[in-house]
Protein backbone atom coordinates (compact mmCIF):
# COMPACT_ATOMS: atom_id res chain seq x y z
CA UNK A 1 0.00 0.00 0.00
CA UNK A 2 2.79 2.13 0.85
CA UNK A 3 4.44 1.96 -2.18
CA UNK A 4 1.36 2.54 -3.94
CA UNK A 5 0.19 5.85 -2.25
CA UNK A 6 3.73 7.63 -1.84
CA UNK A 7 4.93 10.25 -3.50
CA UNK A 8 8.39 10.61 -2.48
CA UNK A 9 9.89 9.26 -5.56
CA UNK A 10 8.68 12.19 -7.48
CA UNK A 11 7.58 14.82 -5.91
CA UNK A 12 11.53 15.42 -4.11
CA UNK A 13 11.82 17.95 -6.99
CA UNK A 14 9.36 20.31 -5.04
CA UNK A 15 12.09 20.18 -2.11
CA UNK A 16 13.47 24.00 -2.81
CA UNK A 17 9.76 25.33 -3.29
CA UNK A 18 8.94 23.24 0.61
CA UNK A 19 11.67 24.79 2.13
CA UNK A 20 10.40 28.18 0.53
CA UNK A 21 7.31 28.04 1.68
CA UNK A 22 7.84 26.69 5.05
CA UNK A 23 10.08 29.26 5.77
CA UNK A 24 6.77 31.82 4.75
CA UNK A 25 4.56 30.19 6.78
CA UNK A 26 7.20 30.50 9.71
CA UNK A 27 7.46 34.14 9.42
CA UNK A 28 3.36 33.96 9.53
CA UNK A 29 3.27 32.17 12.57
CA UNK A 30 5.82 34.91 14.32
CA UNK A 31 4.02 37.50 12.97
CA UNK A 32 0.50 35.34 14.38
CA UNK A 33 2.17 35.61 17.49
CA UNK A 34 2.54 31.74 17.54
CA UNK A 35 6.10 31.70 17.61
CA UNK A 36 8.57 33.31 19.60
CA UNK A 37 11.44 35.29 17.69
CA UNK A 38 13.97 32.49 18.98
CA UNK A 39 11.61 29.90 18.14
CA UNK A 40 11.36 31.11 14.59
CA UNK A 41 14.97 31.58 14.26
CA UNK A 42 15.85 27.72 15.32
CA UNK A 43 13.11 26.43 12.81
CA UNK A 44 14.65 28.96 10.25
CA UNK A 45 18.26 27.12 11.26
CA UNK A 46 16.85 23.69 10.96
CA UNK A 47 14.97 24.93 7.36
CA UNK A 48 18.33 25.71 6.37
CA UNK A 49 20.27 22.91 7.48
CA UNK A 50 17.86 20.99 6.33
CA UNK A 51 17.98 22.73 2.34
CA UNK A 52 21.67 21.92 2.67
CA UNK A 53 21.63 18.18 3.04
CA UNK A 54 18.90 18.05 0.38
CA UNK A 55 21.00 20.27 -1.72
CA UNK A 56 24.65 18.28 -1.12
CA UNK A 57 22.96 15.00 -1.49
CA UNK A 58 23.28 14.24 2.57
CA UNK A 59 19.65 14.34 3.13
CA UNK A 60 18.32 10.91 4.76
CA UNK A 61 15.44 9.87 3.58
CA UNK A 62 13.81 7.35 5.58
CA UNK A 63 10.79 4.36 4.98
CA UNK A 64 8.37 6.50 6.65
CA UNK A 65 8.44 9.42 4.23
CA UNK A 66 6.02 9.51 2.20
CA UNK A 67 6.38 12.68 0.46
CA UNK A 68 8.99 15.81 0.69
CA UNK A 69 6.85 17.81 2.71
CA UNK A 70 6.54 14.72 5.25
CA UNK A 71 10.30 14.07 4.71
CA UNK A 72 11.38 18.05 5.64
CA UNK A 73 8.99 18.37 8.69
CA UNK A 74 9.96 15.10 9.89
CA UNK A 75 14.09 16.24 9.45
CA UNK A 76 12.75 19.63 10.77
CA UNK A 77 10.97 18.35 14.23
CA UNK A 78 14.64 15.87 14.57
CA UNK A 79 17.01 19.26 14.25
CA UNK A 80 14.72 21.45 16.41
CA UNK A 81 12.29 19.21 18.62
CA UNK A 82 9.57 20.47 20.26
CA UNK A 83 10.05 23.53 18.24
CA UNK A 84 9.90 21.53 15.18
CA UNK A 85 6.91 20.20 15.92
CA UNK A 86 5.34 23.96 15.70
CA UNK A 87 6.02 23.67 12.05
CA UNK A 88 2.72 22.46 10.96
CA UNK A 89 0.23 24.65 12.99
CA UNK A 90 -2.45 26.36 10.73
CA UNK A 91 -0.73 24.46 7.62
CA UNK A 92 -2.35 21.34 5.95
CA UNK A 93 -0.16 19.57 3.25
CA UNK A 94 -2.88 20.46 0.83
CA UNK A 95 -2.39 23.79 0.74
CA UNK A 96 0.99 23.10 1.12
CA UNK A 97 1.49 20.95 -1.91
CA UNK A 98 -0.33 23.30 -4.00
CA UNK A 99 1.55 26.21 -3.23
CA UNK A 100 4.94 24.03 -3.88
CA UNK A 101 3.57 23.09 -7.08
CA UNK A 102 2.60 26.48 -8.08
CA UNK A 103 6.22 27.82 -7.04
CA UNK A 104 7.51 25.07 -9.08
CA UNK A 105 5.48 25.45 -12.43
CA UNK A 106 6.73 29.76 -11.96
CA UNK A 107 10.48 28.44 -12.19
CA UNK A 108 9.56 25.67 -15.06
CA UNK A 109 7.56 27.94 -17.38
CA UNK A 110 9.94 30.50 -17.35
CA UNK A 111 12.46 27.40 -18.42
CA UNK A 112 10.80 26.51 -20.99
CA UNK A 113 10.61 30.29 -22.11
CA UNK A 114 13.85 30.73 -21.93
CA UNK A 115 14.37 27.67 -23.88
CA UNK A 116 12.04 28.31 -26.77
CA UNK A 117 13.90 32.04 -26.94
CA UNK A 118 16.66 29.72 -27.47
CA UNK A 119 15.28 28.00 -30.31
CA UNK A 120 14.21 31.21 -31.53
CA UNK A 121 16.94 32.82 -31.71
CA UNK A 122 18.80 30.64 -33.83
CA UNK A 123 15.78 30.28 -36.14
CA UNK A 124 16.13 34.03 -36.71
CA UNK A 125 20.31 33.62 -37.02
CA UNK A 126 19.61 31.35 -39.50
CA UNK A 127 17.00 33.09 -40.76
CA UNK A 128 18.64 36.68 -41.16
CA UNK A 129 21.85 34.60 -43.06
CA UNK A 130 19.38 32.94 -45.41
CA UNK A 131 17.80 36.40 -46.35
CA UNK A 132 20.99 38.10 -47.06
CA UNK A 133 21.74 34.95 -49.40
CA UNK A 134 18.42 35.34 -50.96
CA UNK A 135 17.83 31.54 -50.61
CA UNK A 136 14.02 30.34 -51.37
CA UNK A 137 12.51 26.78 -51.78
CA UNK A 138 9.39 25.86 -53.12
CA UNK A 139 6.91 26.33 -50.43
CA UNK A 140 3.87 23.81 -50.23
CA UNK A 141 0.42 23.30 -49.92
CA UNK A 142 -0.76 19.47 -49.52
CA UNK A 143 2.80 19.05 -49.74
CA UNK A 144 3.05 19.85 -53.55
CA UNK A 145 4.99 22.28 -54.77
CA UNK A 146 2.80 25.71 -55.11
CA UNK A 147 5.04 28.75 -54.71
CA UNK A 148 8.42 29.68 -54.19
CA UNK A 149 9.41 31.36 -51.19
CA UNK A 150 12.36 32.47 -49.42
CA UNK A 151 14.01 30.24 -46.87
CA UNK A 152 14.26 32.41 -44.16
CA UNK A 153 10.34 33.18 -44.44
CA UNK A 154 9.89 29.55 -43.96
CA UNK A 155 12.01 29.42 -40.95
CA UNK A 156 10.32 32.90 -39.26
CA UNK A 157 6.87 30.65 -39.84
CA UNK A 158 8.01 28.45 -36.70
CA UNK A 159 9.56 31.45 -35.10
CA UNK A 160 6.26 33.18 -34.71
CA UNK A 161 4.26 29.86 -33.96
CA UNK A 162 6.87 29.72 -31.37
CA UNK A 163 5.83 33.34 -30.11
CA UNK A 164 2.35 32.68 -29.40
CA UNK A 165 3.41 29.66 -27.43
CA UNK A 166 5.64 32.15 -25.37
CA UNK A 167 2.34 34.37 -24.71
CA UNK A 168 0.47 31.22 -23.52
CA UNK A 169 3.10 30.17 -21.37
CA UNK A 170 3.80 33.41 -20.17
CA UNK A 171 0.05 34.31 -19.47
CA UNK A 172 -0.50 30.84 -17.87
CA UNK A 173 2.25 31.97 -15.40
CA UNK A 174 0.25 34.54 -14.52
CA UNK A 175 -2.87 33.66 -14.00
CA UNK A 176 -1.15 30.74 -11.64
CA UNK A 177 0.27 33.08 -9.72
CA UNK A 178 -1.75 32.82 -7.02
CA UNK A 179 -0.59 31.60 -3.30
CA UNK A 180 -2.58 28.97 -1.66
CA UNK A 181 -1.02 29.11 1.59
CA UNK A 182 -3.41 29.86 4.66
CA UNK A 183 -6.04 27.64 2.82
CA UNK A 184 -5.62 24.79 5.67
CA UNK A 185 -6.82 21.48 4.61
CA UNK A 186 -9.82 23.13 3.13
CA UNK A 187 -11.57 25.89 5.47
CA UNK A 188 -8.83 28.05 6.92
CA UNK A 189 -7.84 28.44 10.63
CA UNK A 190 -9.06 29.54 13.55
CA UNK A 191 -5.50 30.25 13.91
CA UNK A 192 -4.83 34.46 13.65
CA UNK A 193 -3.00 33.77 10.40
CA UNK A 194 -2.88 35.95 7.58
CA UNK A 195 -2.15 34.31 3.95
CA UNK A 196 -1.53 38.06 2.50
CA UNK A 197 1.91 38.81 3.55
CA UNK A 198 2.92 35.26 3.24
CA UNK A 199 1.49 35.03 0.09
CA UNK A 200 3.85 38.16 -0.76
CA UNK A 201 7.04 36.55 0.95
CA UNK A 202 7.04 34.05 -1.37
CA UNK A 203 6.47 36.68 -4.20
CA UNK A 204 2.95 36.03 -5.24
CA UNK A 205 0.83 38.38 -6.70
CA UNK A 206 -2.14 37.43 -5.53
CA UNK A 207 -3.89 35.32 -2.80
CA UNK A 208 -6.52 33.07 -2.73
CA UNK A 209 -9.67 34.42 -2.20
CA UNK A 210 -11.90 31.04 -1.22
CA UNK A 211 -10.03 27.94 0.53
CA UNK A 212 -11.94 25.41 -1.08
CA UNK A 213 -10.71 26.30 -4.66
CA UNK A 214 -7.47 27.32 -3.27
CA UNK A 215 -6.44 23.30 -2.28
CA UNK A 216 -8.82 21.88 -5.19
CA UNK A 217 -7.44 23.95 -8.41
CA UNK A 218 -5.44 22.32 -10.50
CA UNK A 219 -6.42 24.75 -13.70
CA UNK A 220 -2.72 25.63 -13.74
CA UNK A 221 -1.61 22.34 -14.24
CA UNK A 222 -3.98 21.79 -17.14
CA UNK A 223 -3.28 25.17 -18.59
CA UNK A 224 0.45 24.29 -18.13
CA UNK A 225 -0.07 21.43 -19.98
CA UNK A 226 -2.08 22.16 -23.15
CA UNK A 227 0.56 24.89 -23.41
CA UNK A 228 3.25 22.27 -23.45
CA UNK A 229 1.62 20.56 -25.50
CA UNK A 230 0.58 22.87 -27.85
CA UNK A 231 4.30 23.63 -28.19
CA UNK A 232 4.90 20.20 -28.66
CA UNK A 233 3.02 20.23 -31.63
CA UNK A 234 4.77 22.93 -32.55
CA UNK A 235 8.18 21.24 -32.50
CA UNK A 236 6.46 17.91 -33.86
CA UNK A 237 5.58 19.92 -37.09
CA UNK A 238 9.28 21.58 -37.42
CA UNK A 239 10.59 18.35 -36.60
CA UNK A 240 8.78 16.39 -39.71
CA UNK A 241 10.21 19.30 -41.80
CA UNK A 242 14.24 18.53 -40.53
CA UNK A 243 12.89 14.41 -41.12
CA UNK A 244 12.30 15.22 -44.44
CA UNK A 245 14.29 17.77 -45.58
CA UNK A 246 16.94 15.53 -44.79
CA UNK A 247 16.06 12.88 -46.89
CA UNK A 248 17.37 12.48 -50.76
CA UNK A 249 14.54 12.41 -52.06
CA UNK A 250 14.39 16.12 -50.76
CA UNK A 251 17.90 17.42 -50.03
CA UNK A 252 17.49 20.25 -48.66
CA UNK A 253 19.05 19.78 -45.61
CA UNK A 254 22.67 18.32 -44.30
CA UNK A 255 22.59 17.37 -40.68
CA UNK A 256 26.02 18.15 -38.65
CA UNK A 257 27.10 14.92 -37.83
CA UNK A 258 27.60 15.48 -34.12
CA UNK A 259 23.95 16.24 -33.97
CA UNK A 260 22.89 12.80 -36.52
CA UNK A 261 23.29 9.52 -35.53
CA UNK A 262 24.30 6.28 -37.51
CA UNK A 263 22.40 3.13 -37.79
CA UNK A 264 23.75 -0.27 -36.20
CA UNK A 265 23.78 -1.87 -39.55
CA UNK A 266 24.11 0.26 -42.61
CA UNK A 267 27.48 1.98 -42.42
CA UNK A 268 25.96 4.70 -44.93
CA UNK A 269 22.93 6.08 -42.73
CA UNK A 270 23.16 9.32 -41.21
CA UNK A 271 19.41 9.47 -39.27
CA UNK A 272 17.49 12.56 -38.13
CA UNK A 273 16.97 10.69 -34.73
CA UNK A 274 16.20 14.03 -32.48
CA UNK A 275 13.30 15.22 -35.18
CA UNK A 276 12.06 12.09 -34.82
CA UNK A 277 11.98 12.49 -31.25
CA UNK A 278 10.68 15.73 -30.58
CA UNK A 279 8.13 14.37 -33.45
CA UNK A 280 7.17 11.74 -31.29
CA UNK A 281 7.58 13.28 -28.23
CA UNK A 282 4.26 15.41 -28.99
CA UNK A 283 2.19 12.35 -28.69
CA UNK A 284 3.56 12.03 -25.44
CA UNK A 285 2.57 15.64 -23.99
CA UNK A 286 -0.66 15.32 -25.44
CA UNK A 287 -0.74 11.98 -23.63
CA UNK A 288 -0.08 14.45 -20.40
CA UNK A 289 -2.81 16.32 -21.08
CA UNK A 290 -6.06 14.58 -21.71
CA UNK A 291 -5.14 12.15 -18.57
CA UNK A 292 -4.78 14.82 -16.24
CA UNK A 293 -7.83 16.31 -17.76
CA UNK A 294 -9.75 12.49 -17.35
CA UNK A 295 -8.28 12.68 -13.64
CA UNK A 296 -10.09 16.13 -13.04
CA UNK A 297 -13.09 15.53 -14.60
CA UNK A 298 -15.93 14.63 -11.97
CA UNK A 299 -13.49 15.20 -8.58
CA UNK A 300 -15.67 16.70 -5.42
CA UNK A 301 -14.45 19.61 -3.45
CA UNK A 302 -12.30 20.30 -2.23
CA UNK A 303 -8.53 18.23 -2.29
CA UNK A 304 -8.90 14.66 -3.27
CA UNK A 305 -5.59 12.29 -2.96
CA UNK A 306 -6.30 11.93 -7.05
CA UNK A 307 -4.66 15.25 -7.04
CA UNK A 308 -1.25 13.95 -6.13
CA UNK A 309 -1.20 12.36 -9.72
CA UNK A 310 -0.91 16.49 -11.24
CA UNK A 311 3.01 16.03 -10.60
CA UNK A 312 4.26 13.05 -12.98
CA UNK A 313 2.70 14.60 -16.21
CA UNK A 314 3.56 18.27 -15.55
CA UNK A 315 7.17 17.40 -14.32
CA UNK A 316 7.94 14.99 -17.09
CA UNK A 317 6.18 17.51 -19.73
CA UNK A 318 8.55 20.49 -18.51
CA UNK A 319 11.19 18.11 -18.63
CA UNK A 320 10.74 16.71 -22.52
CA UNK A 321 10.01 20.15 -23.95
CA UNK A 322 13.08 21.76 -22.18
CA UNK A 323 15.58 19.08 -23.90
CA UNK A 324 13.45 19.17 -27.09
CA UNK A 325 13.84 22.29 -27.42
CA UNK A 326 17.56 22.54 -26.86
CA UNK A 327 18.19 19.41 -28.97
CA UNK A 328 16.15 20.64 -31.97
CA UNK A 329 17.71 24.31 -31.23
CA UNK A 330 21.37 22.53 -31.60
CA UNK A 331 20.52 20.77 -34.82
CA UNK A 332 19.45 23.45 -36.52
CA UNK A 333 21.97 25.85 -35.34
CA UNK A 334 24.69 22.96 -37.45
CA UNK A 335 22.95 21.91 -40.31
CA UNK A 336 23.67 23.13 -43.74
CA UNK A 337 20.90 24.12 -45.91
CA UNK A 338 21.82 23.13 -49.81
CA UNK A 339 20.46 26.26 -51.54
CA UNK A 340 21.28 24.76 -54.91
CA UNK A 341 19.04 21.84 -54.37
CA UNK A 342 16.02 23.92 -53.09
CA UNK A 343 16.20 26.74 -56.32
CA UNK A 344 16.86 23.64 -58.34
CA UNK A 345 13.38 22.00 -56.68
CA UNK A 346 11.23 25.95 -56.43
CA UNK A 347 12.56 26.76 -60.35
CA UNK A 348 10.37 24.71 -62.19
CA UNK A 349 9.13 27.27 -64.66
CA UNK A 350 5.46 26.21 -63.35
CA UNK A 351 6.15 27.93 -59.70
CA UNK A 352 5.90 31.43 -61.94
CA UNK A 353 1.81 30.23 -63.13
CA UNK A 354 0.68 32.61 -60.75
CA UNK A 355 3.31 35.38 -61.36
CA UNK A 356 2.10 35.40 -65.28
CA UNK A 357 -1.69 35.46 -64.37
CA UNK A 358 -1.11 38.63 -61.97
CA UNK A 359 1.10 39.87 -64.78
CA UNK A 360 -2.42 39.84 -67.19
CA UNK A 361 -4.13 41.01 -64.12
CA UNK A 362 -2.08 44.27 -63.48
CA UNK A 363 -3.05 44.57 -67.46
CA UNK A 364 -6.66 45.00 -67.23
CA UNK A 365 -7.34 40.78 -67.94
CA UNK A 366 -9.87 39.72 -65.21
CA UNK A 367 -8.24 37.18 -63.04
CA UNK A 368 -10.83 34.22 -64.09
CA UNK A 369 -9.90 34.99 -67.45
CA UNK A 370 -6.26 35.39 -66.69
CA UNK A 371 -5.86 32.00 -64.55
CA UNK A 372 -7.76 30.29 -67.70
CA UNK A 373 -5.07 31.60 -70.39
CA UNK A 374 -1.91 30.28 -67.85
CA UNK A 375 -3.66 26.95 -66.82
CA UNK A 376 -4.17 26.33 -70.91
CA UNK A 377 -0.45 27.33 -71.14
CA UNK A 378 0.71 25.14 -68.44
CA UNK A 379 -1.05 22.18 -69.96
CA UNK A 380 0.14 22.44 -73.61
CA UNK A 381 3.43 22.47 -72.28
CA UNK A 382 2.92 19.31 -70.51
CA UNK A 383 1.10 17.50 -72.76
CA UNK A 384 3.25 19.08 -75.83
CA UNK A 385 6.11 18.94 -74.62
CA UNK A 386 7.34 22.45 -75.29
CA UNK A 387 9.16 24.71 -72.84
CA UNK A 388 6.24 27.06 -71.26
CA UNK A 389 8.70 30.26 -72.22
CA UNK A 390 8.38 29.44 -75.62
CA UNK A 391 4.18 29.14 -75.17
CA UNK A 392 3.94 32.50 -73.73
CA UNK A 393 6.53 34.02 -75.86
CA UNK A 394 4.20 33.19 -78.40
CA UNK A 395 0.74 34.24 -76.85
CA UNK A 396 -0.88 37.55 -78.01
CA UNK A 397 -1.50 39.08 -74.15
CA UNK A 398 2.02 37.98 -73.06
CA UNK A 399 4.95 37.59 -75.12
CA UNK A 400 8.66 38.47 -74.09
CA UNK A 401 8.31 40.98 -71.59
CA UNK A 402 6.19 37.98 -69.22
CA UNK A 403 8.62 35.45 -70.40
CA UNK A 404 11.09 37.04 -68.06
CA UNK A 405 8.93 36.10 -64.74
CA UNK A 406 9.74 32.81 -65.99
CA UNK A 407 13.61 32.83 -64.87
CA UNK A 408 14.88 31.21 -62.40
CA UNK A 409 14.66 33.08 -58.79
CA UNK A 410 12.33 36.23 -60.01
CA UNK A 411 9.02 34.64 -58.88
CA UNK A 412 9.95 35.01 -55.07
CA UNK A 413 11.01 38.24 -55.53
CA UNK A 414 7.73 39.35 -56.73
CA UNK A 415 6.30 38.58 -53.22
CA UNK A 416 6.32 41.98 -52.45
CA UNK A 417 2.78 42.00 -50.09
CA UNK A 418 3.56 43.16 -46.75
CA UNK A 419 3.79 39.68 -44.15
CA UNK A 420 4.19 37.67 -48.14
CA UNK A 421 7.22 35.57 -48.95
CA UNK A 422 9.24 38.15 -50.71
CA UNK A 423 12.65 39.76 -49.79
CA UNK A 424 11.36 43.13 -49.69
CA UNK A 425 8.14 41.82 -46.80
CA UNK A 426 10.76 39.76 -45.45
CA UNK A 427 13.48 41.93 -44.81
CA UNK A 428 10.59 43.79 -42.72
CA UNK A 429 9.66 41.11 -40.91
CA UNK A 430 12.96 40.00 -39.87
CA UNK A 431 13.21 43.39 -37.85
CA UNK A 432 9.59 43.03 -35.88
CA UNK A 433 10.92 39.48 -35.19
CA UNK A 434 13.96 40.67 -33.55
CA UNK A 435 11.77 43.17 -31.61
CA UNK A 436 9.92 40.72 -30.85
CA UNK A 437 12.52 38.38 -29.15
CA UNK A 438 13.84 41.42 -27.49
CA UNK A 439 10.08 41.73 -26.09
CA UNK A 440 10.63 38.27 -24.71
CA UNK A 441 13.61 38.40 -23.71
CA UNK A 442 12.55 41.58 -21.01
CA UNK A 443 9.84 39.41 -19.96
CA UNK A 444 12.02 36.58 -18.96
CA UNK A 445 14.41 39.28 -17.22
CA UNK A 446 11.23 40.02 -14.68
CA UNK A 447 10.30 36.88 -13.33
N1 LIG B 1 1.54 13.85 -1.60
C1 LIG B 1 0.29 14.53 -1.60
C2 LIG B 1 0.04 15.17 -2.97
O1 LIG B 1 0.94 15.28 -3.70
C3 LIG B 1 0.33 15.64 -0.59
C4 LIG B 1 -0.99 15.99 -0.05
C5 LIG B 1 -1.56 14.88 0.74
N2 LIG B 1 -2.69 15.32 1.49
C6 LIG B 1 -3.42 14.46 2.13
N3 LIG B 1 -4.42 14.96 2.79
N4 LIG B 1 -3.17 13.18 2.11
O2 LIG B 1 -1.08 15.53 -3.30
Amino acid sequence: MWEFTASLRFDARLAPDDIAGSRAHVAGLRRAGLLTDGEAKILSAALTRVEEELAGGSFAFKPGDEDIHTAIERRVTELAGDTGAKLHAGRSRNDQVATDLRLYAKRALAEVVAGVLGLQRVLHDRAKVAARDQVYLPGYTHLQRAQPVLLAHHLLAHGWALGRDVDRLLDCRTRLDVSPLGAGALAGSSLPLDPRPTAEDLGFEGVFENSLDAVSDRDFVAEALFGLALLGVHLSRLGEEVVLWASAEFGFLHLDDAWATGSSMLPQKKNPDIAELVRAKSGRLIGHLTGFLATLKGLPLAYNRDLQEDKEPLFDAVDQVVAGLAALAGLLETATFDADRMAAAADGADASAVDLTEWLVTRGTPFRAAYMIVAGLVRDAAERHVPLAELVTAHPSLGPEAVALLEPGVSVTRRTSPGGAGPRPVKDQLERFRAHLATTEERLSHL
